[in-house]
């Protein structure tokens, strides 16, 4: 087993009372906010990007890149947007890391807003977890009764206001521009790109929305250099990320390691799948990341290997699944989800997702036929690539994934008239005097 974990944003969260300023500053927190107010903006910007530092909320879009894409001549105010909208299902390391280490967040998103030149940035929170919303609150008061926020902020003379604003819980306020929408007041469906949030974001203003954790990370690459933090990781996938384990393994948790760190690794850290039990598939960043198998155990778990292998690094938010789970009943409950999030704004997704849930629905039952599984792929032929956003796309990801990897599983629903795996309908279904003694 290799001990490859790497705590830099989880590192205090053992600590007792993590959350306030007063432990973040005994294990060195804020330091890197001298050391960046003491840098132009654009070494700011070269920093992060010579780091290597990609997107942490799923589509791994290098942030320094992003950043320099404000166009500092445009005479509007410029913003910087944190996403912490985190409705994944299976994603659940922002709103952990909001909780144990808020102050990370904040002082990343004064380095980053002095970077981009944004006197005004915005931390936008999922509406249901008003805990965090709290904490992080309290955090924002605690910087600026430190000077770490307010005017002349340390003597720089760069001011900055943090507003912390509550969605109203919704998936789709996720999607980048639709939570703008949301900032703005109005209903939360995406915008048409372009003009892409660079150049006419929050209020039609050069905007940066940027992931927790990718903000988070900020402090860390300026305080110990980008060399130290392009160390770690794979030649293409750089750093240190947090991998969130749930589901059947015996210490399901936040591990964070560097990039490229494999599911093998990772579950021998965690103790192992649960007593007696085998890992039969797994979701390398969500639900809306194809699934993958036991057989891809040994693989990277970077931007590029799981590009390689037909899936995505996405939120790196692994859902372990053993052989006790049917496939087909956890990707017709993800794909509900995916129904009920729909904004309604495209046809594709808002149709297409209802008649998703229908015909996976009835193969649960084990009442279609085999050839409802090419209605199906269909179905995602007609919503893939033809979404106006990545919902729909996301929403076909584990039927066609789990069609190619278990299309048997699918098969047997019909043969057996139900579903395999429930002891209700094998008594149906099992035709044999013994099985139906035993589950009667
Ligand atoms: C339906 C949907 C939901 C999303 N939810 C989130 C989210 O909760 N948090 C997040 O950071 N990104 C989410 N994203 C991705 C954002 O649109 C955007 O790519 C991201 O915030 C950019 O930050 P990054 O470059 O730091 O990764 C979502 C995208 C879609 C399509
Ligand atoms: S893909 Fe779905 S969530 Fe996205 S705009 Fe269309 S209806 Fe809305």
């Amino acid at each position: 087993m290799t001990d490859t974990l790497t705590p830099v944003l989880t590192e205090p969260w053992g600590a007792d009372r993590s959350w306030t300023r007063e432990v973040y500053e005994a294990h060195g927190g804020y330091a890197a906010l001298d050391k960046a107010l003491a840098m132009a903006p654009d070494d700011v910007i070269a920093a992060v990007k010579d780091s290597g530092l990609r997107g942490r909320g799923g589509a791994g879009f290098p942030t320094g890149m992003k950043w320099s894409f404000i166009p500092q001549e445009n005479p509007n105010p410029k913003y910087l947007v944190v996403n912490a909208d985190e409705s994944e299902p299976g994603t659940c390391k922002d709103i952990p890391l909001m909780m144990a280490n808020p102050h990370v967040l904040v002082e990343g998103v004064i380095i980053s807003s002095y970077a981009i030149r944004a006197k005004k940035a915005f931390i936008y929170i999922r509406g249901e977890v008003v805990h965090v919303i709290r904490r992080v609150q309290n955090a924002v008061r605690e910087a600026y009764e430190a000077g770490h926020l307010g005017t002349d902020i340390h003597g720089s003379g760069f001011d900055l206001d943090i507003v912390v604003h509550a969605g109203a819980g919704a998936y789709i306020c996720g999607e980048e521009t639709a939570l703008l929408e949301g900032l703005e007041g109005r209903r939360g469906q995406p915008r048409l790109r372009p003009p892409f949030p660079a150049v006419a974001g929050l209020y039609a203003s050069p905007t940066v929305i940027n992931n927790v954790e990718s903000i988070a990370s900020v402090p860390s690459i300026i305080g110990h250099g980008a060399d130290w933090f392009a160390s770690m990781g794979t030649e293409k996938s750089k750093g240190m990320g947090i991998f969130s384990l749930s589901g059947h393994v015996k210490r399901p948790g936040q591990y964070e390691a560097p990039l490229g760190i494999t599911l093998r690794e990772l579950v021998d850290l965690a103790g192992g799948m649960r007593e007696g039990h085998e890992l039969k598939f797994w979701t390398p960043g969500g639900s809306s990341t194809p699934l993958l198998t036991a057989e891809h155990v040994d693989l990277p778990l970077d931007f590029e290997s799981m590009a390689g292998a037909g899936t995505m690094l996405g939120t790196r938010a692994l859902q372990l699944f053993d052989e006790t789970v049917c496939v087909v009943r956890a990707v017709l409950r993800w794909t509900e989800f995916y129904k009920h999030e729909s904004c309604g704004k495209c046809t594709p997704c808002r149709e297409g997702t209802w008649w998703l849930v229908q015909t996976l629905a009835r193969l649960e039952k084990g009442q279609g036929s085999e050839e409802d599984l090419d209605l199906l792929l269909d179905q995602c032929d007609n919503i893939l690539g033809r979404s106006f956003c990545a919902l729909g796309d996301g929403a076909t990801s584990p039927i066609s994934s789990s069609i190619k990897h278990f299309r048997d599983e699918y098969l047997a629903h019909l043969t057996h008239g139900g579903c395999p795996f429930d002891p209700a309908a094998s008594t149906v279904w099992a035709g044999s005097a013994d099985q139906q003694e035993v589950t009667a």
